[in-house]
């Protein structure tokens, strides 16, 4: 049987990780990869298992409309669409004051409006069979993060709008996945934290590892809750230094 698989955000860092992790699903035959740069899709595809079928858009997840058009392509040419991983992501970490309405907007447009609208567009065809959506979110969605006010409030709003949809796409077989990544070696993580050195942190690839187990039926019963996807290390630390202000 065919089936389906929309990656956006597969330009690079955990899109692209998840791509190639999920290449190598016996039960996956097409993606679709979506992001602005088509170097970097190229490359993604490279990456992946070259049995499947696979295709990139070079689409801007905000120019709403355009997508709306670009998903009813992609169900028409293949019936159905099965899997939807919404990764693209933005981030400017600023302060209240720093932050500019632009900005903010732009973080919600690409973080929060772009995920409500492919999902809505994906879901015409995905309830005719049923499927799973997995959100990616953050960690950051979910405790304080000062000097994050953009990014990390739109994040909460990834995680409550997957709880929402689990319930309600439940009927018609979906399941709904978020996950909230930790500190990750991305392009994105150098603009949160460009001092902190990428190998000393979780890598795209543990992220893509973790998306496939999950989407696998092992990870049937755990839609709806927010997955925190991080570095064991981080835990070790974080309880030492809470020992030692202790
Ligand atoms: N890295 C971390 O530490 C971390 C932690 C928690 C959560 N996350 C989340 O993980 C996701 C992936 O981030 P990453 O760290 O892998 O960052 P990244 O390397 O900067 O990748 C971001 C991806 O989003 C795409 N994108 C951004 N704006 C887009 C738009 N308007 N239209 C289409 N695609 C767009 C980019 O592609 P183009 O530029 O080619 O369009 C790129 O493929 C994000 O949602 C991020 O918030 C990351």
């Amino acid at each position: 049987m065919s089936r389906t698989c929309i990656i956006t955000g597969a330009s690079r860092g955990i899109g692209r990780a998840i791509a190639v992790s999920l290449s190598s699903c016996e039960d996956i035959t097409n993606f679709v990869l979506i992001s602005r740069t088509e170097e970097g899709l190229i490359e993604t595809c490279q990456l992946m298992n070259g049995d499947k079928n696979i295709q990139y858009e070079v689409a801007d997840l905000t120019a709403f409309d355009d997508v709306g058009e670009l998903v009813q392509t992609i169900g028409n040419e293949f019936g159905t669409i099965d899997l939807l991983i919404n990764v693209a992501g933005y981030a400017n970490p600023k302060s209240l004051l720093e932050t500019s309405v632009h900005d903010w907007e732009k973080s919600y447009k690409v973080n929060v409006h772009s995920i409500f609208n492919i999902t809505k567009e994906v879901v015409r065809y995905m309830k005719k069979t049923g499927g799973k959506i997995l959100n990616v979110a953050s960690t950051a969605g979910s405790s304080a993060r000062p000097g994050w006010l953009a990014y990390a409030s739109s994040k909460a709003a990834v995680i409550s709008m997957s709880e929402t949809l689990s319930e309600e796409l439940a009927d018609y077989g979906i399941s709904v996945y978020c996950i909230s990544p930790g500190r990750c070696a991305t392009e994105l993580r150098k603009i949160l934290a460009p001092d902190e050195d990428p190998d000393t942190i979780m890598q795209p690839e543990h992220v893509g590892q973790v998306v496939k187990n999950l989407l696998s039926d092992d990870g049937i019963c755990l839609d709806g809750q927010n997955i925190v996807v991080r570095k064991q290390v981080e835990k070790i630390a974080k309880k030492q230094v809470t020992k030692q202000t202790m």
